[in-house]
């Protein structure tokens, strides 16, 4: 079970700071990237290619509602975390077309359809999009602390093209976690809304995502039928130190009446890439350009 740290200081600058950065993801990157195994490549090409649609809904259902805030410093985060989000959703789209290209065709034409059913949420029922997009921000938050504070296991086997793309998305979701909340507290508020938004996300993203996304790649790979690509692949999602099992104290907070994404207090995580970023460190270590 991950670690949930302690802050390491009360006064740490916590503004929320959109870096376009170009990656170094291209045709050239190797195609297992991630520990040279093609079941945790794909599930993370099944989750990071979901980001466009799902980090553009974000933007809109957040945005949706910032007429309604009025306090300054909020509404300058709300800007702040839509930078963020587009931007995020702007690099892992050129991550899909990359992929487009080496024939994982699935990934578009599912992307339509989430795209559809989010844009439709968006339409008919505000109040539960922005519910989804807490709830969901709750995962990407959960997910960036596991791979920031489980190096060995979800994020140091990713190949160099990718490594400085788990930082700065993780770092970056660590820093806006509670920005869709906070706006979601002030204009609805429902603990039953949540509630039902989160068994939706954990219902899309537990059982829905991996499969649905993940099978196509694997038969295009000729490993669908792979009995021991599956042993590993699925310990490594669902098993007990598996990416979606070892951060369930993190994920059941949620479910507090009285939570708050603050509540788990890990900023001192992305300390470290703030600094490094603003000096320009990081850049240089990766070899990346602004965008
Ligand atoms: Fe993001
Ligand atoms: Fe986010």
């Amino acid at each position: 079970m991950s670690t949930i740290m302690p802050d390491q200081g009360a006064s740490l600058d916590r503004a929320i700071v959109p870096r376009p950065v170009r990656f170094n993801i291209t045709d050239d990157s190797p195609r297992y990237w991630f520990g040279d195994d093609p079941f945790r490549t794909h599930f993370f090409n099944a989750l990071f290619t979901t980001f466009p649609p799902g980090e553009n809904f974000f933007v809109r259902s957040v945005l949706h509602f910032r007429d309604r805030i009025t306090d300054p410093a909020q509404q300058a985060d709300i800007n702040a975390f839509a930078g963020q989000e587009g931007t995020h959703a702007n690099v892992h789209q050129d991550h899909l077309e990359v992929l487009l290209r080496q024939g994982y065709r699935s990934l578009a034409r599912q992307n339509r359809i989430i795209d559809g059913f989010l844009r439709l949420t968006n339409r008919a029922a505000p109040k539960l999009a922005l519910a989804l997009t807490v709830a969901l921000e709750h995962f990407t938050a959960m997910l960036a602390h596991q791979a920031l504070s489980e190096p060995a296991r979800f994020h140091d086997p990713a190949h160099a093209d990718f490594l400085p793309l788990f930082d700065w998305h993780a770092a970056e979701e660590i820093e806006h976690k509670a920005v869709a909340f906070d706006v979601y507290q002030q204009v609805d508020g429902s603990y039953a809304r949540r509630i039902f938004a989160m068994l939706l996300a954990t219902l899309f993203m537990a059982a829905i995502l991996v499969p649905w996304r993940m099978t196509p790649l694997l038969y295009r790979d000729g490993l669908l039928f792979d009995g021991g690509t599956w042993r590993d692949g699925l310990a490594f999602v669902y098993g007990r130190h598996g990416i979606f099992r070892s951060p369930w104290a993190h994920y059941r907070q949620f479910y507090r009446r009285d939570f708050h994404p603050w509540d788990v207090q890990d900023y001192a995580l992305v300390e470290r890439f703030r600094q490094r970023y603003a000096s320009g460190e990081w850049q240089a270590s990766h070899g990346l350009q602004p965008a």
